[in-house]
């Protein structure tokens, strides 16, 4: 079959992602909320497959990492600790016009004619424009009346600026007359309050310089009423009417309460490629700000800027903060690693592409302390030299930073295709020295390319990111060391006995690398430059006692878009034509029988021969305890199998006569179908867990 469009593609996915019991909107029943989503039957298996998988692949089956489950909620220091607070931001415009808000970096480039208005003025009509002028007329006899003290006077001229201005506003029939009435009195009436007020505690003259004061007053806000000085402009594309562009900016200063804007000084300009204005009306974005990311709450009963809380953007850092505990606790070495999965929060400015990029997610993070290349090279000799692709082999203790980011970047590639995504369904993204942050060496991000990725200039799917593997330096548990006052660093008697036999100008070489790396990381982090010689000095003589801060590799991934990734890459349409040539096209799911959601359909050949159904029953009983299995009796066995392949099912097993014994050479065997070419084979039934076992895991 033709290959479809993507974005035909991917309804295709959601739509049986909803209809399977995969993935659902979150609160659907009112109306969802953008950015959520919930896991059906079949999406909550896999899930717990993706994760179970990783868990065990990254600490069960190595000695090396020990794992984690941290709180959600922690202290808020951390967060100002990893930089979250100051940093963790998207650039944010809204449009001056609709109100929508874009991500400064995802706009779309427009081209076409700016409109631009200098300000607009409510245009008065004859009644309108009289009873204007009478509302500054009362005004003025409202201050001389108080400069006379005349008490009646200012009372007469006060309700006249009263009914006036209710009038007024009653002539303003777009803006709801109460609203604009309230508005339009505590406009005027506040500085005229201010001239009563004045009055009644003075018993002479009212100082006339404050009088007059007051008098400026009152006519600012009336002409405030009437004049906008705010400019505006509006892109117009290609084949627009410039009646549109007029029409939006009016509709923008009706928005601003005043009443039938007439637009001041039309001025046009072209336009190329900005990002300035809203791609949906064209109207104007205001400039990028930042839009910190973490959502905010509290804890305790009091809500104050004292106990302040954010949902953990990453899990990342309670790794961080428990690493000594860790460390005291599990008897591991440098190196050696802490792994977590968990949820994740971030108010993703423009959520999209379906889970890709939610509110909620979940993450699978690693971090895996090593020694500072310093240290190594002390130890061993030199640090081995990697080349940057390919897997370096089995850990070395001469492995520096660059052998064991290459090795983690391998590892995590072996995990992928270990659960279907084969090599050339990943990309990979090197971060340039530009996008690194300051305290990172390196940065490998492996893409999967989805139907909604861009593609390059060949029409090739380039790819989104599913896991960013990153080398961090000393930076974060250095970070935790400053903003707690508690160590961070580790004794390593390896190093303190290598460092006696090294000599002097090694000692040196090594001493000076250190110094200036814990230099520039204390002077990047707004250390006082005496101060941070003082400690990078402190910090190069403990390495020559055995002492340092380890250093981080970091393969950090997402539940949620690997499992849209397994979607997408097992998504299959086939047509089958049947005996009288009539055709129908359905879907399979052709997960990797690892990541598959039931592992095994289990089928009597007839519903109502209760020997079959007693025999499908034991089948099914046997195998529950060590799979997910879905025991299925309605319908023709081919439908029931079209619903299996739907689901993604890798082995369908059928119970019949011949189980039974009717042959009986087949007696106590059960034919598995396979989903991927529908291919049968008999199997005794004694053998099924074994061979069901040796697939799925
Ligand atoms: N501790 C490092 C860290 O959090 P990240 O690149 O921001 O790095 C790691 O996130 C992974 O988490 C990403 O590669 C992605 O798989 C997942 N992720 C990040 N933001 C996400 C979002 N808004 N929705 C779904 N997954 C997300």
């Amino acid at each position: 079959m033709a290959e479809p469009k993507s974005n035909e593609l991917m309804e295709k996915i959601v739509s049986l992602c909803k209809r399977r019991g995969f993935i659902f909107q979150s609160s659907e029943i009112y109306g969802g909320i953008n950015g959520f989503w919930d896991y059906g039957p079949l999406g909550a298996e896999i899930k717990r497959n993706v994760k179970e998988l990783w868990w065990n692949t990254m600490t069960r089956m190595r000695d090396d990492v020990v794992g984690l489950e941290a709180t959600i909620i922690m202290h808020p220091q951390i967060w100002r600790a990893s930089g979250h607070v100051d940093t963790f931001s998207d650039p944010m415009c809204d449009c001056k016009f609709c109100g929508k808000r874009f991500r400064a970096d995802q706009i779309e480039p427009q081209s076409g004619v700016a409109y631009i208005y200098s300000g607009a003025e409510s245009q008065l009509d004859d009644v309108e424009s009289n009873l204007n002028d009478r509302l500054l007329a009362a005004a003025d006899e409202a201050i001389k009346a108080s400069e006379h003290v005349d008490i009646v006077r200012l009372k007469a001229a006060s309700e006249e600026m009263v009914a006036i201005t209710v009038v007024t506003a009653k002539l303003r029939p777009k803006i709801s007359a109460r609203a604009a009435a309230s508005d339009a009195l505590d406009a005027v009436l506040r500085p005229f309050e201010a001239l009563q007020k004045l009055l009644s505690t003075s018993d002479s003259n009212l100082d006339r310089q404050e009088a007059a004061r007051l008098n400026t007053l009152i006519k600012a806000t009336i002409r405030k009423h009437y004049y906008c000085d705010e400019p505006t402009r509006v892109l117009l594309r290609k084949g627009e009417h410039p009646d549109t562009a007029r029409k939006k900016a009016r509709a923008f200063y009706e928005r601003r309460k005043y009443y039938l804007p007439k637009l001041r000084k039309e001025e046009v300009e072209p336009v190329e490629n900005s990002v300035g204005f809203c791609p949906d009306d064209g109207g104007e974005l205001t400039s990028p700000q930042p839009f910190n990311l973490m959502f905010k709450t509290h804890y305790g009963p009091i809500e104050s800027d004292e106990n302040i809380a954010y949902l953990r953007p990453e899990t990342a850092q309670a790794i961080f903060a428990q690493f000594r505990n860790v460390f005291d606790s599990s008897r591991q070495k440098v190196p050696f690693g802490i792994a977590q999965t968990g949820k994740a929060f971030r108010n993703e400015v423009t959520p999209r592409n379906y889970t890709f990029r939610s509110r909620e997610f979940e993450q699978m993070e690693l971090e895996f302390f090593i020694k500072p290349d310093e240290a190594i090279e002390a130890i061993t000799g030199s640090v081995t030299k990697v080349p940057e692709t390919g897997h370096p082999g089995e850990p070395q203790p001469s492995w520096g930073w660059q052998a064991w980011h290459q090795y983690w970047v391998e590892e995590r590639v072996r995990f992928y295709e270990g659960i279907g995504l084969s090599r050339e369904t990943l990309g990979f993204h090197r971060q340039t020295a530009e996008e690194l942050a300051h305290y990172a060496r390196a940065c490998v991000d492996i893409l999967f390319k989805f139907p909604f990725s861009k593609r390059d200039e060949k029409g090739e799917l380039l790819g989104e990111e599913l896991e960013g593997i990153a080398a961090r330096s000393d930076f974060d548990l250095s970070q935790h060391e400053r903003f707690s006052g508690k160590p961070m660093g580790v004794f390593d008697e390896e190093l303190r006995a290598a460092w006696g036999k090294l000599d002097d100008a090694k000692k040196a070489e090594l001493s000076k690398g250190y110094y200036e790396a814990r230099l520039k990381y204390l002077t990047k982090s707004g250390v006082e430059q005496a101060k941070a010689e003082k400690d990078a000095k402190e910090d190069a003589d403990g390495l020559a006692k055995g002492h340092y801060i380890p250093h981080v590799i970091e393969p950090s991934a997402g539940v949620d878009r690997l499992i849209l990734a397994l979607i997408c890459n097992a998504f299959t349409e086939v047509t089958d034509t049947d005996d009288k040539g009539k055709s129908e096209t359905r879907v399979i799911l052709k997960f990797h029988p690892r990541v598959a959601p039931v592992k095994v359909g289990i089928m009597p050949l007839l519903k109502n021969k209760p020997d079959i159904v007693k025999k499908a029953l034991e089948v099914r009983d046997l195998l529950r305890p060590w799979m997910n299995v879905f025991y299925d009796d309605g319908g023709s066995i081919g439908r029931r199998y079209a619903r299996q392949d739907e689901a993604g099912t890798p082995y369908c097993l059928t119970i019949d006569f011949d189980t039974l014994g009717e042959k009986p050479e087949l007696l106590n065997t059960v034919t598995i179908r396979h989903r991927d070419d529908g291919k049968q084979e008999r199997l005794p039934i004694s053998e099924l867990q074994a061979w069901l076992l040796a697939r799925i895991r």
